[in-house]
């Protein structure tokens, strides 16, 4: 993949297994995975129940066009978990993320989307874009945009409520696309009340709201809109739905669900630009229904959060021992470090805080020392196999790092 190149070092390490929370590399290295597939294997990696379910799957058909019984179990699990009464399935979040802004764009008949700076929801044209002293432009490093992305979508910060509503006052902008705490950016946490009066807003403005998950899963079993009471018009989930096997979910409401039947055309739904022909396959749906019922639970959870409140703790100290104008942010089982004193209030913050070459020494310090993060940022992700001795190694690894700068 083009971005394996920009691991820290000359080559990334190459790997032979991964069980659990570690990974041993063909040249007989071990380390504690704490980028665990940049989420898509934040349920350890090859859980047994997620093993075994794909093992029985996997020589009971693969992919066939058909539902299976998997598809009731789970779509009823996601309406327990997420409170949303319907759910589709795709491969990917970026897709879940598509499909979701095609529906909202066809029943609002509005052209446009809004996202927040320097958000991240896979590789969506649409949110290929980023906004500096008020101009929106495409993102750096946006690699052939169909159109100039301001064409498609309003970009504001995040946590900035009156930009929202000015955005979304002339009544084009058909959806919202947001995670409910930007995690691609460092953490960047709403402001108390940022998520009740975003709801205000879209409603008043005939806006849908759509709340990507798929990082801020790490809240618990619910994501964050469980944990914080989301009203959301869709929710989309993916990466670790499977245990890393390929699999993602968009949900949505019921009046959502009723305008998108007043529309649905049997004739053409197969060519409507929402579906792809292995989404909702068997070993899919097998997966996912094996995950979310042995894996991602909320005892996983009960043990996972502990566990980033003591990566935090440990890093925390670290950096108040030392005095580097760093600062540290958690949320639910994931934590991260950026460069700046101030934990950032929005994307903008949160981007002028990262430091591409300090970012790539921690990385290269530490995977030499065997621990990986995640690779473009500082992030730390804790799976149900992770322990405290798992953390403790990042804590001391962190230290030595710090300690090796400073001198
Ligand atoms: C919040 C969020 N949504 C969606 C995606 C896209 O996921 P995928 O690359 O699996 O399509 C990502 C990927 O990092 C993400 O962080």
């Amino acid at each position: 993949m083009n971005w394996m190149v920009k691991w820290a070092g000359a080559f990334p390490p190459f790997a032979l297994e991964a069980h659990g929370a570690e990974f041993l590399d063909v040249d007989g290295h071990r380390y504690v995975d704490f980028c665990l597939g940049d989420t898509g294997a934040m349920t350890g990696h090859s859980p047994a129940a997620t093993v075994a379910a794909v093992q029985e799957q996997v020589a009971r058909g693969i992919t066939l066009m058909l539902p299976t019984e998997d598809s009731v179990w789970v779509g009823e699990e996601l309406q327990r978990r997420f409170g949303l009464p319907f759910w589709q399935f795709a491969l990917t979040a970026t897709d879940a993320n598509r499909f979701s802004i095609r529906l909202a764009r066809q029943l609002t008949g509005r052209p446009r989307i809004l996202v927040f700076n320097w958000c991240y929801h896979g590789t969506v044209d649409e949110t290929f874009i980023t906004v500096e002293n008020g101009t929106a432009k495409a993102r750096r490093g946006n690699i052939g945009p169909p159109v100039d992305p301001s064409i498609t979508t309003k970009v504001v910060e995040f946590n900035d409520l009156a930009a929202v509503e000015q955005a979304l006052q002339p009544g084009d902008v058909s959806c919202v696309l947001t995670e409910p705490a930007l995690t691609n950016v460092g953490i960047v946490l709403p402001d108390p009340g940022f998520h009740q009066q975003l709801r205000e807003l879209t409603r008043k403005y005939g806006t849908l709201l759509i709340i990507d998950e798929t990082h801020t899963i790490c809240a618990g079993p619910g994501g964050y809109t469980r944990a914080e009471k989301l009203d959301p018009d869709f929710v989309v989930f993916g990466k670790p739905i499977g245990g890393g096997v390929p699999g993602s979910t968009y949900g949505f409401t019921q009046q959502v669900a009723e305008a998108i039947a007043l529309r649905q055309n049997l004739e053409d739904c197969d060519v409507g630009g929402v579906g792809g022909t292995l989404a909702g396959n068997a070993l899919s749906l097998a997966a996912m229904r094996a995950t979310l019922k042995k894996v991602l639970t909320q005892k996983a959870f009960d043990h996972m959060i502990p566990l980033a409140e003591r990566w935090t703790d440990g890093v925390a100290k670290t950096i108040a021992e030392f005095g580097v104008p760093w600062n540290v942010t958690r949320l639910g089982c994931r934590a991260e470090y950026l460069f700046s004193s101030q934990t950032p209030r929005n994307g903008g913050e949160g981007h002028d805080a990262m430091d591409f070459e300090l970012e790539r020494f921690m990385h290269l310090f530490a995977m030499n020392r065997g621990i990986l993060l995640t690779p473009f940022h500082n992030m730390a992700l804790m799976s149900p196999a992770t322990t405290n001795d798992h953390v403790d190694q990042h804590t001391k690894v962190f230290r030595e790092a710090l300690q090796a700068l400073v001198s």
